[in-house]
This record gives C-alpha cells, structure tokens and sequence, in this order.
C-alpha cells in the first residue's frame, strides 16, 4: 500500500536526535511548560517573524485562546471560511461568539477577501481567513478590511507553518498566528500541541494568562482561562525537528511539483501555486472524484478527503441558519476535492506511481 502519509518513517530516521531530547525531559521531571517549552517559544517566534510565541495544547486551543486574547466573545461575529477544517469556525463558536461564512475563491479556495466583506455587519469584531493546504491568503485585502473597519484579524496558520507571503512570514500578518503542531502537519509533534505568534504585548500577556486558568503574577485569576498547557515532551520532539524542517519542505515541494508537472494537461484541476506557500497537502480536483479515488485504492494508493462537508452544511451549524447552495464555490471543491500522499519521506517511486494510475485514470475517461 502506498501510504497517504507516514510519520514512522521520519521518526525511525531521526532515531536518537528524536528519543535522546524526549529522554532528557523525562529525567529533568519537568513535563509541562518549563525550559524546553520556553526555547521552543523562541523559536517558533523567530519563523513566524513575532516578538511572542505560546506554546498551547493544540491547534484548536490555539484559537480560541487567541480569539479570546483579542477581546472577542459572546454576540460578537467573526468571518471565516466554510471551506476549512471543523476547528476554525467550532473555536469561536465554542467562545460564544458567532461564526460568519463567506465563500472561497474557486481557483486557490481560500476565503475571498470581497465575499468576507460583504458579510461583515457592526457586530463583526474579527476576520479569521485560513491559509488553506499551506497556501497563503491575500492578505493585504484582509488586512486592509481589518484596518479599515478598525477590527481584528487573526490568522488560521495550522496548516502553514514557515509559510511566507510577500517576504513575510504566515501568521505576522494580523494580530495573532495559531498554529497546530497535530502529528500531520508540516511540523508536527508525537502528539496534540500548538501555538500562538503575536507581537502585541497585550495579546501575549492575556493569551500566558488564559493558557493557565487567567493566572495573574499576583495570584488572582481575573479572567476565566483553562488548562492550555504544552507538554514538554511535545516541545522536545519539535525542537529535535526544528534543524530538519527547511529540508522536509523542500522535499515536500518536490514532490508537488512532480506531481504538478506530471499532471499539467489532464483533466485534472491542479492546485493553486504562490511564491512562499507550504505544500502541506497537495489538492488535485476532478468533477469524478470519488471513481478517481476508489481507481486509485484498487491500485493500492491512499488519499485522503478534504473536506468532504463545507462547515456551513454540518450538523453541528444548523442553528445558524445556512442552506445548500448559500456558497457554491467550497460546495464544489467538497464534492471535487482529492488529497494525494505528501510527505517528506514518501519515496519518488510511491508518488511515480500514483501519477501514473492519475494518468491512467485521466487516459480511460476521455
Ligand atoms: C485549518 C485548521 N485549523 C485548526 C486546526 C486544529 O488544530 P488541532 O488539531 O491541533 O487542534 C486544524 C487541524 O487540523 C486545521 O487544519
């Protein structure tokens, strides 16, 4: 079977660079927050261009606690993307306030900065766009939205760790970047982990407080946190893979444009390209889908959906009040779209062979 994704084979590979730190923390007792998590910080902060980062338990967390961090709460709107993971609308939900769809672009299928305008009221308080699949939003349309209805912006970066965009890195963009560390991710723990990058020292100070229950210096809890924490284990696993990170983009790259060469004139739609972008997943469209899916398993090759429900048809959203239909574009693309494997260590003859079943499969439905 060719693997969707394979984290044991980076592990075995890293061997003793990855088990000796894990194996320090362990003897140092220190397992939650501590030095190793505070290193971590810094550099995180360093590829994301922030004066802060926070180590937090996952990417979820993450923006809820940023969210939060940035005065957003009960009755306040916040715009997002339908067309994304669960956790960037469920986070604010969760934080009482309201999510506010707006359709993706058809062509990069992140949010369209003019259709997030226009559903912006005078109960908005925050743009969340979501750099999806590690390709980076327009952001400065998002950011001139923000400035000029003098509201926040927070970037959803869990997909696009040491993206970049006009020269700046993802998630130094708004007021605050929140990263998932989740084992898939470009960079990705032995377990759940996040973070936030911010380099407003008010947001910092509020986002250390609600990590741990709203703890003041002073003992008082004057804001109702929670438990946020990172573990240190989590934080030696990626400082361990920090040194290697540059090397297992360009590997992921690789690939992509392997795949993207390869693909070019089929009847394949190709993912969107920028400057800067992480492949962190590579996305082909096909109006048969699930035939070119079902095609390639029989073949022995794994893919994976994302996503097949947009956020405003999921159960779980019904009380806001969307139909079928309200945004066509991430409608499509949830009925179009196909993961291939992509990962650093995924070897050239795996993905040689899921272009070849493609362009078998692309070959049989002319
Ligand atoms: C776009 C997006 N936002 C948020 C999250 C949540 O991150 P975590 O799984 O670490 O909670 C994910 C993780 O899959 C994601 O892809």
């Amino acid at each position: 079977m060719i693997p969707f994704f394979d984290l044991s084979r980076q592990h075995a590979a890293m061997g003793k660079a990855l088990t000796d730190p894990v194996g320090k923390v362990l003897v140092s007792g220190c397992c939650v927050l501590g030095p190793e998590v505070q290193s971590l910080e810094a550099d995180i902060a360093k590829v994301c261009g922030a004066s802060y980062a926070f180590g937090v338990s996952n990417g979820t967390d993450a923006l809820a606690v940023a969210l939060t961090a940035c005065g957003i709460g009960r009755h306040d709107e916040v715009v997002t993307t339908p067309f994304t993971f669960l956790a960037t609308a469920s986070a604010i939900a969760r934080i009482g306030a309201k999510p506010v769809f707006a359709d993706v672009d058809p062509i990069t299928l992140n949010i369209d900065p003019a259709a997030a305008e226009s559903v912006c009221t005078r109960r908005t308080r925050a743009l969340l766009p979501v750099h999806l699949f590690g390709l980076p939003c327009d952001l400065e349309s998002f950011v001139g939205i923000a400035r000029s209805r003098g509201i926040r912006l927070l970037e959803d970066t869990a997909q696009a760790f040491g993206a970049v965009h006009s020269g700046k890195p993802l998630g130094s963009w708004g007021d605050a970047g929140c990263f998932s560390f989740y084992p898939t991710k470009v960079l990705g723990a032995a377990g759940d982990a996040g973070a936030i990058a911010t380099s407003d020292l008010e947001i910092a100070s509020h986002v250390q407080r609600l990590r741990v229950h709203g703890t003041g210096a002073d003992g008082l809890h004057c804001d109702l946190g929670g438990n946020f924490r990172i573990d240190a284990i989590q934080a030696a696993v990626l400082r361990a893979k920090m040194p290697l990170f540059q090397g297992w983009l360009q590997a992921r790259e690789r690939h992509a444009r392997a795949y993207q060469e390869a693909l070019a004139g089929t009847d394949f739609a190709l993912p969107a390209d920028s400057p800067g972008r992480v492949w962190s997943q590579f996305c082909i469209r096909h109006p048969r889908r699930d035939d070119v899916r079902q095609f390639l398993l029989a073949k022995g090759i794994a893919t994976a959906v994302y996503y097949p429900v947009s956020l405003h048809l999921q159960p779980c959203f019904s009380g806001l009040g969307y139909r079928s239909g309200d945004f066509p574009n991430a409608e499509l693309a949830s009925r179009e779209i196909l993961a291939l494997p992509l990962f650093p260590e995924l070897h050239d003859d795996e993905r040689d062979a899921t272009i070849q079943a493609l362009r078998e499969f692309d070959r049989g439905s002319r």
